[in-house]
């Protein structure tokens, strides 16, 4: 049986999807900090089997301790954390606890019940600015924001849990711009407040709930002048975690692994995409750069092909497709 920290959440919880689509179990832990139990219906219902939940926080060693007694879990994947780059940076405390200390209180359960499998829910944010593009898992790190830093951390302290104990196969999963939703349109992202990311907030302007997408800079070194990021379909993210699952059942240590498409995709193209994908004009104006904003973010995929066998399939016309139907089906 998987453990799937963070399960009812946007990634985790098309993860739980795939997992049982490829014949895993699994057991849901979340707090529900940032979803909600709806989702665990939605799973069932997408599943056609039962979910096993408890609601509760990582970083709570009591109920840890219960579920591995309860349930025998043979990996764990630990989507569970707090993701916002700006609130990282007003209340870095909650990030570091919920972030670092959550995982260590996982990796500690872990250890006690003997469980040696693990995936970490790392970020493309780790490389921070200055990278050569496409960016590879060997690039020196310097993250930006405590979050990003948060994630660096857990990285190097999984790097010391192996090396002390090399029983343990971990890989940490460096996500590019994860977008879309189930084809369903029965899960996808649900953001709380105004979205900080692009696709959420393309999605509201073409609904109608918000006037104008602001693109946050127009001089950058790039085709068009907007920002170029590597935006990869929630699905198939989704299934890299199944293959990183199975790389795990044949080896050991700790690898590090870009999950993007290798593709880059411009503010503008993307709100072309969105047009096509919704049929409505979207309006834009143009702002200043975002703090922190690089030009371009696009991963070097080659790793992942090699050593997981995965290549994200979706395009970015797709993921829009999946996006708005996820937002259609959210405002009916
Ligand atoms: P999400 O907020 O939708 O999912 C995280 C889930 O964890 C939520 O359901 C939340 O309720 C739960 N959670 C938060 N803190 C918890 C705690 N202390 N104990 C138990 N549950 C807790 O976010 P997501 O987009 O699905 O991201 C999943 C993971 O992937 C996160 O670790 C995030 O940092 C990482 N990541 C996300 C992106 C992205 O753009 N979405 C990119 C790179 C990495
Ligand atoms: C994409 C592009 C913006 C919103 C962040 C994190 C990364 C990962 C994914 C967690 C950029 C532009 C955006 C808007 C805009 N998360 N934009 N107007 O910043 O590439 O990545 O989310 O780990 O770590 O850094 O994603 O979707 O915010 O921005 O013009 O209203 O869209 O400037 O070029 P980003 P994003």
């Amino acid at each position: 049986m998987i453990l799937v920290t963070g399960g009812t959440g946007y990634i985790g919880s098309h993860t739980c999807i795939e997992l049982s689509r490829a014949g895993f179990e699994v057991v849901v832990l979340d707090s529900l900090a940032n979803s909600s139990s709806d989702v665990v219906g939605r799973l069932e219902q997408l599943t056609g089997k039962p979910t096993v939940f408890y609601e509760g926080d990582v970083r709570d060693e009591a109920l840890l301790a219960k579920i591995f007694a309860e349930r025998e879990v043979t990996g764990v994947i630990h989507f569970a954390g707090l993701k916002s780059l700006s609130d990282s940076l007003r209340d870095p405390l909650a990030y570091y606890s919920s972030n670092v200390a959550g995982t260590v209180a996982v990796l500690k359960a872990m250890q006690v019940a003997g469980c040696r499998t693990f995936i970490f829910s790392s970020s493309a944010t780790v490389y921070g600015a200055f990278q050569a593009m496409p960016v590879n898992e060997d690039s020196v790190c310097a993250p930006i924001t405590a979050y990003g830093r948060t994630k660096f951390h857990v990285e190097q302290m999984l790097s010391d849990l192996q090396a002390s104990d090399p029983a343990w196969g971990i890989v940490s999963l460096r996500y590019f711009n994860p977008v879309g939703a189930h084809e369903s349109g029965l899960i996808g992202e649900r953001p709380l407040g105004t979205p900080a990311n692009l696709v959420p907030y393309l999605a509201q302007v073409a609904a109608g709930e918000r006037s104008a997408l602001k693109i946050y800079g127009r001089d950058y070194e790039t085709r068009d002048g907007t920002g170029v990021r590597d935006y990869v379909h929630v699905v198939d993210l989704a299934k890299g975690h199944v293959a990183a699952l199975q790389h795990l059942a044949r080896s050991r240590g700790h690898l590090v692994v870009n999950l993007g498409t290798g593709r880059g995709t411009s503010v503008l193209e993307m709100v072309n995409a969105f047009e096509r994908a919704s049929n409505k004009k979207i309006a834009c104006e143009f702002t200043d750069r975002r703090s922190g904003d690089v030009d371009v973010c696009v991963a070097d995929v080659s790793r992942a092909r090699d050593l997981l066998g995965w290549s994200a399939e979706h395009d970015v016309d797709r993921m829009c497709i999946d996006a708005w139907r996820w937002q259609s089906m959210i405002d009916a």
